[in-house]
């Protein structure tokens, strides 16, 4: 088969569509015929050599896929060659064939290719918002970030759980994230989201912000914060050091939580795909949140994807099609 490999860590042209090995499933997984995957930042990191793939996991990137079964693995049940799956990864969906855990069907109503962009972003906005910060109906939700593939999901799993929710995104991309959801829009160039979301909360603060920009928004997260609220940080866009008021966070009895998916033990990563089968899936399926695809490439135009999504001009996920 032929796979993207990461011939030497660098600038998108790296990134070369070679003949490679075919994967062998192992127990509980199966081989999937890839027809799409997805560019998640992480990809970009992990090409300049910054964010090396867990012991064990494929070398070639990719997070994500979608794809028909064509093999199947000891100990794998309720899984056939032939079926429509997606599926989570630690590595490798950049590929004609990947061997990926059993576990996510294509909900009914998303069409095979665009179902790889979905696995990823479920996982991390649901394993977080739901599992790790427990956001209520009537709650506000802060989404920094919110014309990203994760931010265009947080604001339509937030928006379907009753949340008032508010996105940081430049002004462009505004218009857009209305339509999915965001009740409020800050143009964080422009703007002060900590004053932002006061106002709308008549100086309550955001229960749960979900933030991807880590040290050079945790200050000002905090003081974001309402009576009770956590804030989880999932990316470091700003920077992994920062300095944290531990005044201001217990008078407001405030959590911070830091999680990564792709590291997590397979048995919490299980977890979080049963969980967003049983409560995501019937969302997507219901048509209340939809996979939000900026553009459709085929992968041999890899490096040309990683190039728009560095320019962070894209609304949404870009998807490579295999074959
Ligand atoms: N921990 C985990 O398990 C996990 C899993 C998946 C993703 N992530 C992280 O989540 C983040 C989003 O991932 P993705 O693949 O969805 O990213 P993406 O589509 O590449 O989007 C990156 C976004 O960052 C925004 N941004 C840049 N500077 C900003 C600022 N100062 N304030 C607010 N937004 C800003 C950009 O929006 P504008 O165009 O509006 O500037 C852009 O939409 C990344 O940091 C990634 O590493 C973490």
């Amino acid at each position: 088969m032929r796979a993207i490999t990461i011939a030497e860590p660098g600038g998108p042209d790296v990134l070369t569509w070679c003949e490679v090995p075919d994967p062998q499933p192992g127990p509980g997984e199966v081989v999937v015929d890839v027809r799409a995957t997805a560019v998640n930042r992480a990809d970009l990191l992990q090409r300049q050599g910054h964010y090396p793939p867990p012991p064990g996991a494929s070398a070639y990137p990719g997070l994500e896929c979608s794809g028909v079964v064509s093999a199947t693995g000891p100990d794998v049940a309720g899984v056939r060659v032939g079926d429509q799956v997606c599926a989570l990864l630690a590595g490798g969906g950049y590929a004609e064939r990947a061997a990926v855990p059993a576990g996510l069907p294509v909900p009914a109503g998303v069409d095979l290719v665009d179902a790889a962009a979905l696995p990823e972003v479920a996982c991390t906005v649901w394993s977080n918002v739901v599992q790790v910060t427990r956001l209520a109906a009537g709650e506000t939700l802060l989404v920094h970030g919110g014309g990203s593939g994760i931010g265009t999901f947080a604001i339509q799993l937030g928006a379907a759980l009753g949340a008032t929710v508010v996105a940081t995104a430049r002004a462009a991309k505004h218009e857009r994230l209305r339509e999915l959801g965001a009740d409020l829009l800050v143009d964080y160039r422009e703007q002060d989201f900590v004053e932002e979301v006061r106002r709308a909360t008549d100086g309550r603060g955001a229960d749960v912000v979900l933030d991807i920009m880590g040290a050079s928004y945790l200050g000002r997260n905090v003081a974001a914060l309402a009576a009770d609220g956590r804030l989880v940080v999932i990316g470091m866009q700003g920077g992994r050091k920062g300095e944290l008021d531990l005044g201001a966070l217990l008078t407001k009895r405030g959590t911070v939580a830091a999680t990564a998916l792709r590291s997590r033990p397979l048995g919490q990563k299980a977890a979080i795909v049963r969980g967003v089968r049983e409560q995501v899936w019937p969302l997507v399926e219901a048509g209340r949140v939809r996979p939000v695809i900026d553009r459709r490439l085929p992968i041999t135009e890899a490096a040309q994807a990683h190039r728009l999504v560095e320019s962070n001009e894209h609304v949404g996920k870009v998807l490579l099609t295999v074959g």
